[in-house]
């Protein structure tokens, strides 16, 4: 549409500025250090969604970090598209591996580098200002209501309960996320799934004090030496994961399924460049695509004990820890997970030690129907602005709200990711591209209109 791209054409500029102004609040929601920052974002966000044109626009406390809720309703009996983000981000450490600040945002090869600049503050500003070019344009096709919360990077605890404590406020036909990747601006693709997560910590004790290790060295159980056994035992010479019962309700794929998924381009040599790995790992029998989408994991995220500091130091650690997730595909239940993980854990420590398993949190994987209607109209928003279809994928990351839309709210959700993954999501010198920044802003609106004109 012509007024569309005349808009965006006309503040291209500002939209950026403003994105970089919001990249430059640290709301870190992990660290209670940076609260004050994530309300400042969160009025930010506030402010934000009103210039654009939405109404009742709220920041919405919680026993936690805020939610920014906002909403544009042009007719009750149009469709209704509940757009969800998240404006916290993930800390920044290990800040010495950063190129430039990671809250003082630079361009460079037509990039954007920042903390949060892909997931997702630049993906859920590509909503708002999507939004504000319909409605200063005069062509809304449909209602829309923004949910925009601070705690998604630490497992959305406050806005499960959110949602359940606001199902009329939040009633809609759909929810649109963009906080996904694509495969390249070349070959857009769609994700059609997110896994499940299971996070957990782990502490091994052995003797009560750290001792000399060249006087009890020997005689006493190491408790780093045991918990790495225990964890090394976790994967069999295939990969699989050993937990009893671990792959009981694991949904198998046909073999057509399996052969869509691998049909996507996949250049294995570039992957590895990319990574500075000579060989890739995983389970055997599946393929790269189908160990990072449809099967489940088992990741150390953190190991300590010990000694670690400068030098050396004989010691022989009184306690190691470690800090272990499982990603989860359909239809396995987090919960129902973490009891197999503990009592596993339980089960396999030697007597010379004594365990401690914690569940930090969790959610459950979910699945969009291609057959939607809202599936359709993305696809079609893609066509509209890519020049060609998206190809569906499965993402291999988590959302936890997304399947709780499904159960509170009867919602499907589509993933409209305008990321990729080599954008060091989690990593320092997270970078989002401008190119895939405006694009997002064009395509946005297509969904819309397409959602409206198909629902009819
Ligand atoms: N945006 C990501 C999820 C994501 C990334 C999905 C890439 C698909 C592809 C989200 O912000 C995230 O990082 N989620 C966490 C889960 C959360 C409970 C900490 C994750 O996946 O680790
Ligand atoms: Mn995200
Ligand atoms: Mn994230």
């Amino acid at each position: 549409m012509q007024v569309w791209k005349d808009y965006q054409v006309t503040h291209k500029d500002r939209f950026l500025e403003e994105l970089l102004e919001l990249l430059r609040i640290p709301s870190v929601s992990a660290d209670s250090s940076f609260s004050k920052d994530v309300k400042a974002c969160a009025e930010a966000v506030k402010l934000r969604l009103q210039e654009a044109g939405a109404e009742k626009v709220e920041v919405c406390p919680t026993a936690g970090h805020p939610i920014v809720y906002g909403e544009k309703i042009i007719d009750p009996a149009l469709p209704t598209v509940l757009v969800y983000g998240h404006y916290d981000v993930q800390p920044a450490d290990p800040l010495e591996l950063w190129n430039s600040g990671p809250f003082e945002p630079v361009i460079k090869d037509e990039k954007i580098y920042a903390r949060g600049s892909a997931d997702d503050k630049g993906q859920f500003y590509m909503h708002v200002k999507a939004f504000e070019t319909m409605a200063k344009t005069n062509t809304l096709p449909c209602n829309i209501k923004f949910m925009i919360e601070g705690e998604e990077e630490v497992g959305s605890a406050n806005l499960g309960i959110f949602i359940k404590e606001n199902k009329e406020r939040l009633k809609a036909d759909v929810v649109l996320i963009s906080d996904t990747a694509m495969l390249s601006l070349e070959n857009p693709s769609l994700d059609t799934g997110l896994r499940g997560l299971s996070y957990m910590e782990v502490e091994v004790t052995g003797p009560n004090r750290d001792l000399h290790s060249g006087v009890y060295g020997g005689a006493v159980a190491n408790p780093a030496t045991i918990l790495c056994k225990m964890i090394a035992s976790m994967h069999d010479e295939n990969n699989h994961i050993t937990i009893p019962g671990f792959y009981d309700k694991v949904q198998e794929l046909s073999k057509e399924e399996r052969d869509a998924l691998n049909a996507a381009p996949f250049d294995e040599a570039a992957y590895k460049a990319d990574l500075g790995v000579d060989e890739l790992w995983g389970e055997k029998g599946y393929t790269t695509i189908e160990r990072t989408g449809i099967r489940p994991t088992l990741e150390v995220n953190g190991i300590w004990g010990g000694y670690t500091g400068e030098g050396s130091k004989t010691v022989l650690p009184s306690k190691a820890s470690a800090k272990i997730s499982m990603r989860l595909v359909p239809n396995q239940d987090w919960k129902e997970i973490s009891a197999l993980f503990q009592a596993h854990f339980e089960k396999i420590a030697p007597k010379s030690v004594k365990v401690k398993v914690t569940t930090h949190h969790g959610g459950s994987p979910y699945v969009t129907p291609t057959d939607h209607v809202a599936f359709k109209a993305a696809s079609e928003a893609i066509k509209a602005t890519f020049g060609k279809g998206p190809i569906p994928m499965r993402g291999g990351g988590s959302i936890p709200i997304v399947a709780l839309f499904e159960k509170e709210l009867g919602l499907k959700t589509i993933l409209m990711g305008f990321g990729l993954d080599s954008d060091n999501l989690h990593s320092p010198n997270e970078k989002y591209g401008l190119a895939n920044f405006y694009k997002g802003i064009e395509t946005i609106p297509y969904f819309h209109k397409y959602f409206a004109e198909m629902s009819k």
